[in-house]
């Protein structure tokens, strides 16, 4: 029988299960397309809620189910098995079940899959119901006995390992923990061992499991996980709680890692590493993605969340958490901007249309639509936030207390920030609606002087979003400092809270006129409207203390420059290129930092400030504007680029915080060099790079500047049998292609030998890098459009979580005219009339069309 079509689920019909599960048994016959699943599970009736035993279950095939050892009806559809109340008894009971599944066709990566003759698993949000019958909902939390049959040289589980022989292996986790965080790897595996001893003594070992020939990929990503543990340790006081930790590599998977217990699983591109093949940001990735899955162990599996509106209970903490290591490990403010331009890139770009939610949304379709940029980015920024306000050592002490609390349990959004009013004796009702209002608030502000007394007064205002068009003012922290006329800081950055619509601050006792550097280290996220002037801007980027402003003021002039080009035809502004050569050239100040402020805003950046200023973005016209910037800038530079270019030369390769910094100066350095140049500089580093951040850099210098076919070729031929490396030349081949050009590049390389639709990280080097490329995809013909909508049709049949993520490009359409809107709708509704198209996908492009 199959269920009636996809329901929505609301956050306020949220009930306690039927049933909880006490404890549970499973084993694993594996066979590719034949494996048995036996499970015996002990459930308690919930007496607070007495009712049928209901349990999910899909795509599986049943082959026999008792209660107690005994046949009773039950009723089984496409989804769920059911026991009436009346059929069970009322005390706790023992349900046994074998279902049978088929690993090796299961193309979506979620439940049991295979990759590379490896067996997985994928759980998280509601794969175990691809596995076996069970309640698979989070607040469900029992201990997991596992035994793996199999003839894989290595099977691994949850937990710690208590037995195993020849053909199978059994594995205990004796923490309590919901079906989505249980995992399994079964496969021809190498590892790469070390150990961590817990500050209290414990033992740990530890592992990186790969396939053979990547082992010498594996030293980066343990160090990380050691700094990881002691970080938590130092920082948060928590610490590993099991005798094993270990880590798998997968090449096939939907996202980027998982923190199942005791057995992380990682996507290959975030754990391999190596010089020759991985660039810096790829090894800053790394890092940060291990002690990101690692931090899980505390925010998200110790304490788990009682349904998945609360998804931002563990991941915005969790995120926010691996923010805070990363910044430890390498440099706080290089950090802030990188999250800053990224949170406005995804999240300010997802608030801002069709897509938009609250962090903790209210419904959902399919959970798997919801692991956005608002969830994990404005989630993570929401806790910054609330350490802003409560000071550290009150945040210190509502997390001690939220640990201490709720260890064991499965929790909401509440519970957390109960935990800080309890500790701190503060009321944080207002806060909380950060949790529930989506939009980005615009913050305007202006300044009056008098007698020694500066007044601001802030004005917010949030635009209304889907299913919100009324908003409150939200409570807003503003970290404001004063700088003195003559450079020095007359007031050390302060945080003002904003909770009305409308609210005036006074600094008074100051002799001559400051200059108010406003919204510091980005303490909150809003769109600061601020009417600044052109030498107030330049005294800021010349003086303020705060790097993450001295950046925003550079950053604006950029963006006033591009748009002045775009709308009035205007050459680049002086100004504007003698600040950058000023900080250029600043050896006072951090290649990292001086890279990213040589960073011209991405084209998307543009278009969005175009529409938010009331003006039609035309793709041609940025990009060409942006070139021309780039182009000038070469020349302006010309004299100070073969100096530096030499200057930073780092002669060893140490991916740290160091030498990263000044490779990525070096590479845009080259950049800009390669216009210039004809590409000498940047051939003879390509001919000699021992590193794939130069071997890339250089090879992209070369592309963006038209020239590289001889390069891109040697570079498929050296590395055509490197997954990740080659994922990396189908990108660039995409990001550098010329707008004319770029959806027939896409369609060339999909007939590539090597492309397939089954390897997520492959469709994502082209199509992700087809949609990066703003002009291409936005090309006039919409043949970007086109080519995006055909194989986004052909992948729903296999992966329908990649596909629907990938719809989330089409979310900027009602930016743009008449005619590309007209286009895009086309595609859009083409997607949504395919024969059955998934829920997932259905989805997504039916709240992108928003009709
Ligand atoms: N729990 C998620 C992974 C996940 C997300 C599994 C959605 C299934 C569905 C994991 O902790 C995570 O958040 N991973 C991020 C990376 C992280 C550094 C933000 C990812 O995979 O992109
Ligand atoms: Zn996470």
């Amino acid at each position: 029988m199959k269920d009636a079509a996809p329901e929505t689920i609301f956050l306020k019909d949220y009930a306690e299960p039927h049933h909880w599960v006490r404890e549970v048994h499973l084993t694993f016959r594996l066979a590719p397309t034949e494996t048995r699943v036996l499970s015996r599970i002990t459930f308690v009736p919930n007496a607070q809620n007495a009712g049928d035993l209901v349990l999910n279950g899909e795509d599986l095939k049943l082959i026999t189910a008792t209660v107690d050892g005994a046949i009773v009806p039950m009723d089984v559809s496409d989804t769920h098995l059911r026991i009436k109340s009346a059929d069970l008894p009322t005390k706790p009971f023992t349900f046994e079940a074998e279902v049978e599944i088929s690993p090796e066709t299961n193309t979506a990566l979620e439940g049991l899959y295979m990759s590379n003759g490896m067996y997985c698993t994928q759980c998280e949000a509601e794969g175990f119901r691809k596995i076996t019958y069970y309640p698979d909902r989070p607040d469900v939390m029992a201990t997991f006995t596992v035994r793996i049959e199999s003839d894989q040289p290595v099977m691994l589980s949850n937990g710690n390992p208590t037995a195993s022989g020849e053909g199978w292996a059994e594995w205990h986790d004796p923490w309590p923990k919901p079906s989505y965080l249980f995992a399994l790897v079964a496969g021809d595996l190498v590892n790469h061992p070390d150990r961590f001893t817990t500050k209290s003594g414990r033992d740990v070992e530890l592992n990186i499991y790969v396939r053979p020939g990547d082992e010498d990929k594996c030293a980066f990503g343990m160090e990380a996980l050691k700094s990881s543990m002691k970080w938590d340790e130092d920082t948060y006081g928590r610490e590993y709680d099991l005798d094993i930790f270990n880590i798998v590599a997968v090449d096939d998977f939907n996202m980027g890692a998982m923190e199942n217990k005791g057995l992380n699983i990682f996507n290959s591109s975030c754990v391999l590493a190596s010089k020759e093949t991985s660039t810096d940001a790829n090894f800053e990735r790394i890092e940060g993605i291990i002690a990101h899955e690692y931090f899980h162990n505390w925010t998200g599996n110790r304490i788990t969340c009682r349904d998945w509106f609360q998804l931002c209970l563990k991941e915005g903490l969790t995120v926010y958490r691996d923010q805070m290591f990363s910044g430890d490990m390498r440099s706080h403010p290089v950090k802030r901007i990188e999250e800053v331009l990224q949170l406005r890139a995804r999240q300010f770009r997802e608030d801002n249309g069709p897509l938009a939610h609250p962090v903790r949304p209210e419904s959902f379709v399919e959970i798997n639509n919801f692991y956005t940029a608002t969830v994990y980015e404005k989630g993570a920024e929401i806790i910054g936030m609330l350490r802003r306000i409560l000071g550290d050592e009150d945040y210190y002490k509502g997390c001690n207390l939220y640990f201490d609390r709720h260890d064991g349990q499965a929790v909401t959004i509440e519970d957390w920030l109960k935990a800080f009013e309890d500790a701190t004796g503060r009321d944080l009702s207002h806060f909380q609606q950060w949790y529930s209002q989506a939009g980005t608030p615009r913050l305007k502000v202006s300044e009056a002087w008098e007698d020694g007394t500066l007044t601001l007064t802030f004005t917010q205002t949030t635009p209304p979003t889907p299913g919100q068009p009324d908003k409150k003012p939200q409570l807003i922290p503003i970290a404001v400092g004063l700088i003195g006329p003559n450079g020095d800081e007359v007031v050390p950055t302060t945080i003002l809270t904003l909770s009305e619509e409308t609210q005036s601050f006074t600094f008074d006792g100051l002799g001559a006129r400051p200059v108010a550097s406003i919204l510091r280290d980005f303490s909150a996220p809003v769109i600061l409207e601020r009417e600044i002037d052109a030498a107030t801007r330049a005294f800021l980027l010349a003086n303020d203390t705060d790097p993450f402003q001295k950046w925003e003021m550079g950053r604006m002039l950029a963006k006033d420059t591009l748009i002045d080009m775009i709308t009035r035809d205007a050459t680049p502004a002086t100004d504007y290129l003698d600040a950058i050569k000023a900080v250029l050239t600043d050896e006072s100040l951090d290649p990292a930092f001086r890279a990213l402020v040589l960073g011209l805003p991405s084209e998307d950046d543009i278009a969005q400030t175009l529409f938010d200023a009331g003006q039609t973005p035309h793709p041609q016209k940025i990009h060409a504007a942006r070139q021309t910037l780039r182009q000038t800038l070469a020349i302006h530079l010309s004299d100070a680029c073969p100096t530096l270019f030499r200057q930073l030369e780092t002669p060893t390769f140490v991916p740290d915080a160091d030498g990263s910094g000044k490779r990525s100066l070096r590479m845009a350095v080259l950049g800009l060099m390669t216009l210039n140049d004809g590409g000498e500089a940047a051939r003879a580093l390509y001919a000699k790079a021992d590193n794939m951040t130069e071997q890339l850099g250089s090879l992209s210098a070369l592309l963006a500047a038209g020239l590289g076919a001889e390069e891109i070729q040697a570079f498929e031929k050296q590395w055509k049998n490197d997954r990740l490396v080659m994922d990396k030349w189908y990108t660039m081949q995409v990001v550098h292609a010329a707008p004319d050009s770029t959806a027939t590049t896409v369609e060339t390389l999909t007939q590539h030998p090597d492309f397939t639709l089954r390897n997520p990280n492959r469709f994502r080097a082209v199509f992700g890098a087809l949609t990066a490329n703003h002009a291409g995809f936005h090309h006039a013909s919409g043949a970007g459009y086109e080519t995006l909508a055909n194989h986004l049709i052909k992948l729903d049949k296999l992966n329908p979580q990649t596909t629907a993520r990938m719809c989330g490009s089409f979310e900027t359409w009602r930016r743009y005219d008449a005619d590309r809107q007209a286009l895009i709708r086309a595609q859009l509704e083409r997607i949504l009339a395919t024969e059955d198209l998934s829920r997932d996908t259905t989805e997504m492009v039916n709240r992108i069309l928003g009709d």
